[in-house]
């Protein structure tokens, strides 16, 4: 069985594609087959893992694959191998998506059904995530039924998560499945007063239930996505090694 993690939050720039990169790179380096899918049409994974070239590239593309119902198995055309794992790019074309399964039959279910065409197994997927609340994050959290939610130590972090657990339940409501929230990433935390009060209400507000887990602002990290590597992958150290490869083994255990 593949366990599959969807990296989740409609508020832009808080860390989804960062998280997802790394995360990807931790459980990689822990020894695990990995496959990333850059879900999110502005392709910043693809272009932070060195694949800009195939995010232009003409069709077939991972939009070939979620567009039509009868094309759900083309998704193994696009299976790329990174250095660290494979990698399913996302494409400039997939802007249209969102209006193109808008009224379309399973709409919701199309990534679902590519993964189901895989011919590999992997051990973990993990899935990018567009920053909004459209057909595109619901399939990812419909084919993956677990969320790991990335999210800035600021003020706005609190209606920002409050919407997105509004949105998990009308899903797993509406279809009536479990899409569990397996732990949240603070990133880019600095060491100010807003950050410090946002970290104690992350804790008392998730703390019981799911691990919280602190990302700090690293240019380690910037610099790692400019290599088109996970911080895994490249020679500089990072001090924030040990948060991804704690996520990892936490992903592994509610795997
Ligand atoms: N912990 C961090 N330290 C330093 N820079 C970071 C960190 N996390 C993210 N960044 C930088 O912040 C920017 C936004 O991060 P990222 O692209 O991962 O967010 P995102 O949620 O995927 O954005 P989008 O909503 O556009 O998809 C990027 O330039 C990234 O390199
Ligand atoms: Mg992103």
């Amino acid at each position: 069985m593949t366990a599959k993690f969807a990296v989740a939050q409609q508020k832009g720039g808080v860390g989804k594609t960062t998280v997802a990169i790394n995360v990807a790179g931790a459980l990689a380096d822990r020894g695990n087959d990995v496959l990333l899918i850059d879900l999110d049409p502005q392709g910043h994974a693809s272009e932070g893992l060195g694949l800009a070239e195939a995010y232009e590239t003409e069709a077939p593309h991972l939009g070939t694959a979620l567009v039509d119902l009868e094309s759900s198995d083309a998704i193994n055309e696009v299976v790329y191998e990174h250095e660290e794992f494979d990698v399913v790019p996302s494409n400039i074309d997939m802007f249209t998506l969102e209006t193109d399964l808008t009224g379309a039959m399973r709409s919701r279910e199309r990534l679902s059904l590519a993964f189901d065409a895989l011919d590999h197994e992997y051990e973990y997927i993990i899935v990018d995530c567009p920053p909004s609340l459209g057909h595109l994050t619901d399939n990812a959290l419909l084919a993956t039924r677990n969320v790991l939610i990335p999210a800035l130590a600021e003020g706005t972090s609190v209606r920002a998560l409050e919407i997105l657990y509004d949105q998990i339940d009308t899903l797993s409501g509406g279809y009536d499945v479990e899409v569990t929230d397996v732990g949240l990433v603070a990133n880019r935390v600095e060491q100010d007063g807003e950050a410090e009060d946002m970290m104690e209400w992350f804790d008392d507000t998730f703390g019981d239930h799911i691990p919280v887990w602190e990302v700090r602002k690293r240019v380690a990290l910037k610099r790692a996505w400019n290599e088109g590597v996970s911080i895994f992958g490249h020679t500089e150290d990072c001090d924030m090694e040990d948060v991804f490869l704690d996520i990892a083994a936490h992903l592994e255990e509610v795997a």
